[in-house]
């Protein structure tokens, strides 16, 4: 099996962990700076193995060095957010923590795909591409996946039918100025402008750009299982080369009219990690929408010095 690791065995690194030896497509290497808590969660995650019936082998360290041979390396160490605190906030402490890891990742794990999970997410991934030197379709960010699925989820509940029908797509940064596009958002194959008022579609869109602060103010923190089982999705296509068509962070050259910033856009992922980059065809509005991320995004990138 191939080997995945991830760094961080906080809720999120440790849910990622859970599911993708659920998955049973790779081994984990399970890393933490804490004493015990990656050696804990990894054996938990084990004994659990018995009864889920997976055979994944899951290993908890506290040595980095460990990743060596990894295919893909998930990162999700850093700070999260507190009630109050925006993603933005996290910016300086974790930009530190992220480039001592990247430096490792760049060292230990050369030829390896980096999924970046720590937030402000698009910040991050472009910070993961300037440090380790990868080529850019090595370096990609989770967060259109995770915010398309709580679009998926809203529109289901509102129209009471299965989340397997929905499909949904949302561009733009992993923040305020995310952008979900109703006209990409389907159920079987229709558009949901079709089947839903457009306030309503309004304020699902509303409610998934705030998606993840809505979970802060729930639980004093972020959100867990779906960021894991996002990221455990992402992992799957690459790990089993399965060229899924999924909202990515990547490091944009002219797509879109950007350059030079980490955004959400679809992306086929496989074996070698961002095999190509999709431009769907943008209203005016919708395109200004994106570029507004963007240029957000360009002002945060300029302030860091990255
Ligand atoms: C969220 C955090 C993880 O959206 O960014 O839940």
């Amino acid at each position: 099996m191939d080997k995945v690791s991830v760094i961080g065995a906080g809720q999120v690194g440790s849910t990622t962990a859970l599911m993708i030896a659920q998955k049973e497509f790779a081994d984990v290497t399970l890393i933490d700076i804490v004493q015990g808590l990656a050696k804990g969660k990894a054996l938990d995650i084990a004994e659990a193995a018995p009864i889920g019936g997976y055979d994944s082998r899951v290993f908890g360290t506290e040595e980095i060095s460990e990743i060596e041979g990894s295919k893909v390396v998930v990162v999700t160490a850093g700070l999260t957010r507190s009630p109050g605190m925006s993603r933005q906030d996290l910016l300086e402490k974790n930009a530190t923590i992220v480039e001592g890891i990247i430096k490792d990742i760049a060292r230990y794990a050369p030829l390896s795909i980096i999924v970046m999970v720590t937030n402000p997410l698009d910040l991050m991934t472009y910070l993961a591409l300037k440090v380790s030197g990868f080529p850019w379709h090595r370096v990609v960010g989770q967060a259109g996946v995770l915010d398309a699925a709580r679009f998926r989820c809203f529109v289901a509940a509102e129209l009471g039918v299965s989340v397997e029908d929905v499909s949904a797509m949302v561009l733009g940064g992993h923040g305020d100025s995310m952008v979900p596009l109703p006209r990409y958002t389907t159920v079987s194959g229709i558009p949901i402008p079709e089947l839903l008022p457009s306030d309503t579609i309004n304020r699902l869109v509303e409610r998934t750009r705030r998606g993840g602060g809505e979970m802060v103010n729930l639980l004093g923190t972020s959100a867990l299982y779906a960021p894991g089982a996002s990221v455990a999705l992402m992992v799957e296509a690459i790990a089993r080369d399965k060229k899924r068509i999924l909202p990515c962070s990547v490091c944009l050259h002219g797509q879109y009219g950007v350059e030079g910033v980490c955004m959400g856009v679809p992306v086929k992922l496989g074996a070698t990690g961002v095999e190509e980059v999709i431009e769907l065809e943008l209203t005016g509005e919708e395109l200004e929408a994106f570029q507004d991320s963007a240029r957000i995004c360009r002002e945060q990138i300029d302030l860091l010095k990255i």
